[in-house]
């Protein structure tokens, strides 16, 4: 291992064009976001609701700097805990319609903790080949064998449990509720009813499916109206929710083991009040009205029927997330850059995110864009789409 190495390798990537560097946004993140003085209409964010900049939520973290400072202090297994975080276990685990939940310091800590406590030596996983990086990594720490099935295919998936089930103690079978780079959502019935029949756990990673998905976006468990038949139900507090952070719903037995084995609680320091407040605070508009995911679902059909109406090739997304196949990687990039000079900010995303050739432009609408907005936004990406 040496420099020269990744000079060279950036170098290449660089000199491929598939080299895509984020620009510096000045100031809040919204619909609009401000780039070299240029407002932008931002179509890459995951605030959904707009509750990333929500004045009430704001309010809240003010206050709570004021009565409990910025840092948590410690690893909440040696500092403690605050009332923040009570009450956000507790409302989470009601939202969720579940036992109990923990909250951690981000989604990915949370899929990295929680899959690498529970699954052990002489244990299995069965995982969906598109599932969440994140998932992948916990499942690397793992000291459990791993079998991957193809996307959403639980005919496949009853075939590798047919095959191997019966060599391992525990199984554990995981999936995305809502599939972050395709926006499809998980069969959710199907592997509810593998899981009872092979004796399996039932792990669902609801980060984009939480605010977004269900009556007042309770997530795609609810959804399904299958609440109390998952075993762990992992949710991010950075998306929909609007501040930082990731949780699991889990029976209060899972709770009390997890506290104790998850690594990323017993050696991260645990989220500050301003974001314990705001979130609490999240939870409480969700709860109160629906309008706010209505709209999002609203301008999400909008912009998937113009997209349409323009000729461009969408995936088959179930849900706001909507991603127009590009394939070559260069040419998102390409196509990304046209458009930001356009005034419309729109990430390629790429390998490794995505397969190899399945470059896409991944538009994430949300409840704050105008349909003037959209409208823009959405003859301007095609234009370049055709045009570059
Ligand atoms: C499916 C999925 N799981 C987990 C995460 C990680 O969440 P966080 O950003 O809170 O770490 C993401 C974020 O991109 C995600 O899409």
């Amino acid at each position: 291992m040496s420099q020269a190495f990744f000079k060279t390798w950036v170098e290449n990537k660089k000199a491929s064009g598939s080299y895509a560097t984020p620009p510096r946004i000045d100031g809040k993140n919204d619909a609009i976001i401000m780039i070299n003085d240029q407002p932008i209409i931002n179509l890459s964010s995951n605030n959904y609701l707009g509750f990333a900049n929500h004045a009430a939520l704001k309010e809240k973290a003010m206050e709570a700097i004021q009565s409990h400072g910025v840092g948590a202090g410690a690893v909440r297994t040696i500092a403690g805990y605050n009332d923040l975080l009570e009450t956000l276990e507790k409302t989470i685990a009601e939202f969720k319609q579940e036992e109990a939940a923990i909250v951690f310091q981000s989604g990915f800590a949370c899929n990295a903790g929680v899959i690498q406590a529970i699954a052990l030596e002489g244990d299995v996983i069965f995982s969906d080949e598109l599932n969440h990086a994140s998932i992948i990594d916990g499942v690397r720490l793992s000291r459990a064998k791993k079998f991957v099935y193809p996307h959403n295919d639980f005919q496949a998936l009853e075939e590798l449990l047919k095959l191997h089930r019966h060599h391992y103690r525990h199984a554990l079978i995981i999936s995305d509720g809502v599939f972050s780079m395709d926006g499809d959502i998980v069969n959710l019935p199907s592997l509810v009813k593998v899981a009872k029949a092979y004796d399996c756990m039932s792990y669902i990673d609801d980060a984009h499916g939480s605010g977004v998905l269900g009556p007042y976006g309770k997530g795609t468990v609810a959804h399904f109206n299958l609440s109390g038949q998952v075993d762990f139900t992992i949710g991010t507090l950075s998306k929909a929710l609007g501040v930082v952070g990731g949780y699991v719903a889990c029976s209060q037995v899972m709770k009390d083991y997890l506290i104790v084995n998850a690594r990323p609680l017993l050696f991260s320091t645990a989220l500050p009040a301003a974001v314990l407040a705001p979130l609490n605070e999240a939870f409480k508009l969700l709860k109160q009205s629906q309008s706010q995911v209505d709209t999002l679902w609203d301008n999400a059909r909008y912009f998937q029927s113009l997209c349409i109406q323009h000729g461009l090739t969408l995936l088959p997304t179930q849900t706001p997330i909507t991603p127009i196949l590009i394939k070559d990687e260069a040419k998102a990039v390409r196509i990304s850059k046209a458009c930001l000079n356009d005034g419309v900010y729109i990430s390629a995303i790429q390998f490794p995110t995505v397969p190899l050739n399945t470059a896409r432009l991944r538009v994430m609408i949300s409840a704050t864009h105008t349909k003037e907005q959209l409208e823009k936004a959405a003859n301007i990406i095609a234009y370049h789409v055709s045009t570059q």
